[in-house]
């Protein structure tokens, strides 16, 4: 029996087609046949839970020389508010995400999580029992979250050793690895411990079809519509 596809997740949304970590990216994941979104959560001065990637604004919006430089955590959201992130687009908060998301499957990374203490605990209390993925490069940052619904992640740069994925398994379900470190061998190692194996962000069809053959139950792409497109051809 052949494999199951892989689960689309748009990263940042659908973020070749949209600006991204805006909730036209969101729209436009869904509208490209996404099964979920990918986005990134910081929280501002006033404690306004946001989506944005970058420590300051400066990529991604039309910040003049006052806000361009300043980190996100130091502006308000009265000030992000003032910024257009891409065609018009605002910065979205979470909680504008959890209106609109409908039946997309939620990842919600923790981005520099040390930067905000709490912030986990802030993002499970607004999901309020709506099923997510929260997920993150640190782990002291993921490592307390059990909450009903929110099932644990943890993001890999690169290939981890058997003790490191032994201590994964006592506080995440999904581990979700830079595609370029992902092998045959991580994906058993991973699924011994009764987790699920991911990559990002993929978004050459040869890779794409290297995951699908790994077994991938789940990867992130910028380009959502390319990806499916590829799984119904495979
Ligand atoms: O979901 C993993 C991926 O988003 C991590 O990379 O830099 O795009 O947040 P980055
Ligand atoms: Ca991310």
């Amino acid at each position: 029996m052949p494999d199951p596809m892989p689960a689309v997740i748009a990263h940042r949304g659908a973020s070749a087609d949209a600006p991204e970590n805006t909730l036209a990216a969101v729209e436009e994941a869904r509208r490209q046949g996404a099964d979920g979104i990918e986005v990134d959560v910081q929280r501002t001065a006033d404690g306004v839970l946001v989506l944005h990637h970058d420590a300051t604004p400066r990529r991604t919006t039309d910040a003049g020389p006052a806000l361009a430089d300043r980190l996100l955590g130091s502006l308000t959201s009265t000030e992000l508010r003032t910024l257009d992130a891409g065609a018009g687009e605002r910065i979205p908060t979470l909680a504008e995400l959890l209106d609109t998301a409908g039946d997309l499957e939620l990842f919600l990374e923790l981005k520099d999580p040390w930067l905000y203490p709490g912030i986990a605990a802030e993002v499970v209390a607004a999901l309020a029992g709506r099923p997510a993925v929260v997920m993150s490069f640190d782990a002291s940052a993921v490592r307390p979250v059990d909450a009903p619904g929110v099932t644990v992640g943890q993001l890999l740069a690169a290939a981890p050793d058997a003790a490191l994925l032994d201590d994964i398994a006592t506080y995440a379900q999904l581990v979700t690895v830079d595609y370029r470190a992902m092998t045959a061998d991580l994906v058993a190692a991973i699924r011994d411990r009764w987790m699920s194996p991911g990559v990002f962000t993929v978004n050459e069809g040869a890779t794409m079809r290297r995951m699908v053959d790994l077994g991938m139950d789940r990867v992130i792409t910028d380009r959502p519509a390319m990806v499916r497109d590829l799984l119904v051809g495979h």
